[in-house]
């Protein structure tokens, strides 16, 4: 019998994953089948219990439900219970297990697909919110020298930095919060944009000289081309640029290992998306 997924959302008809989802499936062998949910935002237990019922096996979860889909959780991973959300419900039974994939997909397209390895370098860190929140375990767990989180609230930042310091991950390296206001004269590796300032074509104040010579400027933020941050860092002569595509196609992937313990190939799927 085909096995049920389904993306979980609100609004959610702009979600790529049924398609992502399904050309896993086909290059797999796995007989899935993977829609889509709307559910009402206030409704979004309810939903999963039906669709539990109905015989589903697991949903990804998008905004806004992450928080609440790490709390209906009977047991959570590790990088779920950092991020305190979670993208991924599998379902055994009635247990619900959550785990948040987010992360990990960030940090397999800087080094796997961008071929950037993450170990000794200095990495900026923009935003303090739920994306910034959902990948920084995993970032750390790639052993930068140091990383820097700076958020325009700086208080959130300062906080979201704490949250960590106890982990092994953080145990042999500096991670520190600021402000974008101290950010002149730091100049990193690696620069990741976890704002939302994107979707309004904002740009937090930043220095001209962020980039040392050969950095990637990423932007969590996908489907708008150039967001605002790519932009500016082209402006300032970064030649490495990448948009947050590679990370949605990794975390759906390793969504996929979870449920169905195979790993896709990203690639062709990447490809696929960059086309349409
Ligand atoms: P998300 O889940 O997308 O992270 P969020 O929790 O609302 O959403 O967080 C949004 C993040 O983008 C925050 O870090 C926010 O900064 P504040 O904490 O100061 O609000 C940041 N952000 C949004 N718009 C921004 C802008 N125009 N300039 C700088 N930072 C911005």
């Amino acid at each position: 019998m085909t096995d049920r997924y389904a993306v979980i959302g609100h609004p959610v008809a702009h979600s790529q994953s049924p398609g992502i989802h399904a050309m896993f499936a086909a290059q797999t062998g796995e007989d899935i089948a993977y829609g889509r949910l709307l559910a009402p935002v206030d409704g979004f237990a309810e939903w999963v219990k039906a669709f539990i019922a109905e015989g589903g096996r697991g949903v990804n979860v998008t905004l806004p439900f992450k928080l609440e889909a790490y709390e209906l959780a009977d047991e959570v991973s590790e990088r779920a219970r950092q991020a305190r959300a979670a993208n991924t419900l599998s379902f055994s039974g009635k247990k619900i297990s959550a785990d948040n994939t987010d992360g990990i997909g960030l940090v397999r397209d800087i080094e796997i697909n961008l071929e950037f390895e993450l170990k000794n370098k200095r990495v900026l860190l923009m935003g303090a919110g739920g994306a910034a929140r959902g990948v920084l375990l995993p970032l750390l767990e790639a052993r930068p020298a140091r990383l820097i989180i700076a958020n325009r609230t700086v208080e959130r930042a300062i906080q979201l930095a704490r949250s960590v310091r106890r982990q092994p991950a953080a145990a042999h390296m500096e991670v520190s919060a600021c402000a974008f206001d101290d950010l002149p004269g730091q100049r990193f590796e690696l620069v990741i944009n976890a704002t939302s300032s994107s979707l309004s074509d904002e740009l937090p104040p930043l220095p001209d000289d962020l980039f040392v010579a050969g950095a990637l400027a990423y932007d969590m933020m996908y489907g708008k081309g150039l967001t605002s941050f790519l932009a500016y860092a082209e402006a300032r002569n970064v030649e490495r640029l990448a948009d947050g595509l590679g990370m949605l196609v990794e975390q759906a992937a390793e969504s996929f290992m979870i449920w169905r313990g195979v790993r896709p190939d990203t690639q062709p799927v990447m490809l696929a998306l960059r086309k349409s």
